[in-house]
């Protein structure tokens, strides 16, 4: 596992920021924050909708985001879900998939952590390659 040094620890406290805006119907909420080619973090929320399927994850927003501002690489990712759940702080297959087709390659670092209150809890963090939880990514 890597260290978790100043730039994971402020894409953790930027996908917090982004976790207070999460639009939870029946789930939980989820920030993320990506580091993208440009050298800006961009942040997103999930969104749930009562409608299966029209609701967005956290990362997907987020790599959207950083897109709508004309980036196609992304370097780093970080994730943080509200500590009160019971799930794993950790991209979805679907978000991870959409995480490789945009990844400047298959090294960069995915930072995980749970947060409450305003506080990322340092001591859940977790951080693992793109390859080490997508280690057979679709391709054309
Ligand atoms: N969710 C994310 O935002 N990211 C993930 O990678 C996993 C799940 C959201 C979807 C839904 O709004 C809530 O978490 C519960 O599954």
């Amino acid at each position: 596992m890597s260290k978790v040094g100043k730039d994971e620890k402020k894409l953790l406290e930027a996908a917090l920021g982004a976790m207070h805006n999460a639009y939870v119907l029946w789930g939980f909420a989820v920030g993320a924050a990506v580091l993208a080619e440009d050298g800006e973090i961009y942040k997103g929320c999930n969104v749930e909708s009562w409608v299966s399927g029209l609701g967005i994850c956290a990362e997907r927003c987020a790599i959207n985001h950083a897109i709508l501002h004309g980036n196609r690489k992304i370097k780093k990712v970080a994730v943080v879900i509200d500590a009160d759940s019971q799930s794993e702080p950790k991209p979805c297959g679907a978000c991870l998939q959409y995480i490789h087709d945009f990844a400047e390659n298959s090294k960069i670092e995915i930072v995980m952590a749970k947060a409450k209150n305003s506080k990322v809890f340092f001591e859940t963090v977790k951080v693992k390659t793109l390859e080490e939880l997508l280690p057979f990514p679709f391709r054309k």
